[in-house]
């Protein structure tokens, strides 16, 4: 007898081939508006389905795990960022969370080096003189940015994501500098000739570039409050490719409006779309639609993440990218 499908719900619409790959393999129930689910289409998601595959666009807090039936034995992420899900309260009830990290890595780093070129070389600025058709041509003091060889990088958590931007940082002559909960093993440091700071304080304080590479904890909440801000060089960047709440975005703007923190170039929002409006004015910033990991390959990848941890757990076994609370 051929063993009962997996009922699984989807909650945003994914590329078309991870869809259909999902629906092969499984009783899948996918979204027909990209739209996020209410909260009321959650619920009744999670009181009906063996494993539910959110995104970041989704609250799975406490109290709806709460709600979930008996069937729920795993939460399959669609993203590598889970701090929308309580993991722990997954945990206490059985339901199993997995991830997909690594497959963004590269994007996302990608992303990060062309928000710190845009920023230190003024791209918004060069941008403007051609859109509003004000370009008297080439001169010897016009739109001068800053080189990027030769900068200090503090990046702000050293995972996955962090060394990938050290390895590009490295290839344009930046030297790296870093904080991490942890400190990298010699040989990884050596490799980036990377200088480990224990103190973010004082790395902050003598960077000319900063990226956010951590995700968002609630340790992370406000790492970079208007204190930290504050002890940023005035001609110093800041850019963000991971989690909003990481940056106190208020005290940013008010810096950045001030001159006291040269620019800043962000992907992600403390408050998600509802970016400050005194942020969208300002000729130092680039602001992008977090849009860091946004390619077609890591997107499929993702997809395949998925369903590779669906289908192990359906075999019985640990999805290989399983979230359990001490590693957040
Ligand atoms: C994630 O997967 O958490 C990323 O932020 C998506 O870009």
């Amino acid at each position: 007898m051929s063993k009962k499908r997996l009922s699984v719900v989807v909650t945003r619409r994914l590329p078309e081939a991870v869809e259909t790959r999902l629906s092969e393999l499984f009783d899948v129930r996918l979204r027909e508006d990209d739209t996020p689910m209410t909260r009321a289409e959650l619920i009744e998601a999670v009181k009906g389905a063996d494993v539910l595959v959110p995104t970041l666009t989704d609250e799975i807090d406490g109290a709806l795990i709460g709600q979930a039936g008996d069937r729920l034995k795993l939460i399959a992420n669609y993203g590598a960022g889970v701090d929308h899900i309580d993991v722990s309260t997954a945990r206490q009830r059985g339901v199993l969370v997995s991830n997909t990290p690594g497959v963004l890595t590269d994007d996302t780093a990608d992303m990060t080096m062309a928000l710190i070129l845009a920023v230190t070389r003024r791209m918004p600025a060069g941008m403007s003189v051609i859109q509003q058709d004000t370009w008297d041509g080439w001169a010897p003091t016009a739109l001068m940015g800053r080189r990027v060889s030769g900068c200090r990088l503090g990046i702000l958590g050293m995972g996955r994501i962090g060394q990938a931007v050290a390895h590009r940082a490295r290839a344009f002559g930046m030297q790296i500098h870093y904080h991490n909960r942890r400190r990298l093993h010699d040989q990884i440091e050596e490799s980036f000739e990377a200088t480990y700071w224990e103190s973010l304080d004082q790395m902050v304080a003598r960077m000319d570039v900063i990226s956010v590479n951590c995700p968002h904890t609630p340790t992370t909440f406000h790492l970079m409050n208007a204190r930290r801000l504050k002890l940023m060089k005035p001609d110093a960047v800041i850019v963000n490719t991971s989690r909003g709440e990481v940056i106190d975005e208020n005290a940013l703007t008010r810096m950045l409006r001030a001159g006291e923190i040269a620019g800043a170039g962000l992907d992600v929002y403390e408050h998600g779309t509802e970016i400050n409006p005194r942020l969208r004015d300002l000729e130092n910033v680039v602001l992008l639609p977090h849009m860091g990991s946004a390619t077609l390959e890591g997107r499929i990848e993702m997809g395949e993440k998925v369903i590779i941890n669906i289908k192990t757990f359906d075999d019985g076994h640990r999805p290989p990218d399983q979230v359990v609370p001490s590693m957040l």
